[in-house]
């Protein structure tokens, strides 16, 4: 028995944001992002679209492209750090919005960048329990939230905003290494028990470090303080995420590796057998350097970070499904899933088309 994926979608907002727009609320250019990030451009949600509402549009495509309609689904998944509410998670959410049945469970989890690779183990395990044949997996995050809208983000998207005043511009500038990176998005795939042996998920390697969180976490807005929200917290900007970038960067670019190289040895596969990394995007040097240290040609190590930024848990589904529909992805090949993020979790996964 393998878990096949045997659809995908993605959901991602209409509007798009080039770097020049940010240079307009913030001290940055076009070329600080592009050279230090490979990001050029990323979507940001319209107010009220949450990452259930992107989730949803993903699903749909999934649950499309696989040929499957809700009442064959299982259970569902939902990974993302950024839920519609404190709780519950997006998992009833979006059941109820897409009109599941009740006896549909839903999982919610978390693990930020590396949630939908958790997800993809999860799912996997799921079906390799017996307990589940198809399951609906959805990874997505809205980052917008996080930033202060109210200093003259709208303009970003065409809202109708105030002009950034000089203070304004340098909060919007203390937060620059974090918000540039950050869009919105949304990437679904549907997971199936399959019985014909020579496709599917061969090995998972998952990794956890708490050691270190204060690497990159939300400070404030927590159930460690009474009340866990308080406007001293707002005014100090700690719902704004912090992160250590340089520290996240070298943890990234080795981390990776390693656990490529670990789910190979685990499988009894050469890590040159790979025919295509798939990498979570959240910084095109991360991605290329990874790509390095594993002896990987570029071709075999696709990105999208240009065009949506880090999309935290919608970035492995968004990059798996665009390099189905264009041909990147191929009956046969052997795919390597690989993800570092907030906690710190990392780890990769094998997949036999
Ligand atoms: N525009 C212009 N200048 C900037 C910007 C910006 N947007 N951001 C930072 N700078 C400046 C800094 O202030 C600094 O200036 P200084 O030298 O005068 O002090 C200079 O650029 C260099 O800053 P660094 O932080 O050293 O830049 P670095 O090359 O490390 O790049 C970055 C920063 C892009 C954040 C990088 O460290 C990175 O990608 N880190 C990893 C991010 C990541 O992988 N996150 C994990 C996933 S996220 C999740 O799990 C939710």
């Amino acid at each position: 028995m393998k878990s096949v994926i045997t659809g995908s979608g993605i959901g991602v907002p209409k509007n798009v944001v080039r770097n020049e727009a940010l240079t307009k609320i913030m001290d940055t250019t076009d070329e600080w992002i592009r050279t230090r990030s490979g990001i050029e451009e990323r979507r940001y949600a319209d107010s009220g679209t949450g990452s259930a509402e992107l989730g949803m549009l993903a699903a749909e495509h999934a649950l499309a492209s696989a040929g499957r309609s809700k009442d064959d689904i299982d259970a569902i998944i939902f990974a993302t750090m950024t839920p519609n509410f404190f709780f519950p998670g997006n998992g009833p959410v979006l059941q109820a919005k897409m009109g599941f049945r009740e006896t549909t469970p839903t999982f919610d989890i978390r693990q930020q960048c590396s949630g939908f690779l958790y997800g993809l183990d999860l799912a996997d395990s799921l079906i390799q329990s017996g307990k589940y044949k198809r399951l609906l997996l959805i990874g997505a995050d809205v980052h917008t939230p996080f930033m202060p809208w109210e200093r003259g983000w709208g303009a970003t998207i065409g809202e109708p905003s105030r002009e950034p005043t000089p203070e304004d511009r340098a909060f919007n500038t203390s937060i620059r290494d974090r918000t540039v990176l950050f869009g919105d998005g949304a990437g679904a795939m549907v997971v199936e028990a399959s019985e014909n042996g020579s496709r599917g998920f061969i090995a998972a390697k998952l990794f956890t470090d708490g050691s270190n969180i204060e690497a990159l976490y939300v400070p404030g807005v927590g159930f460690r303080r009474r009340p866990f929200v308080t406007v001293d917290q707002i005014e100090k900007a700690e719902p704004i995420p912090v992160m250590e970038g340089r520290e996240v960067f070298k943890q990234a670019v080795s981390r990776m590796p390693e656990a490529v190289r670990a789910v190979c040895e685990s499988a009894g596969i050469k890590v040159s057998d790979i025919d295509l990394l798939l990498i979570h995007q959240a910084n095109l040097r991360i991605v290329e350097g990874v790509g390095k240290s594993l002896g990987l040609p570029s071709e075999k190590v696709p990105h999208n970070i240009e065009r949506y930024g880090n999309t935290t848990a919608g970035t492995l589904p968004i990059l798996y499904d665009e390099c189905v529909r264009d041909g990147r992805i191929k009956p046969g090949m052997l795919l390597c899933f690989t993800a570092l993020g907030s906690g710190l979790h990392w780890g990769a996964a094998l997949y036999r088309a």
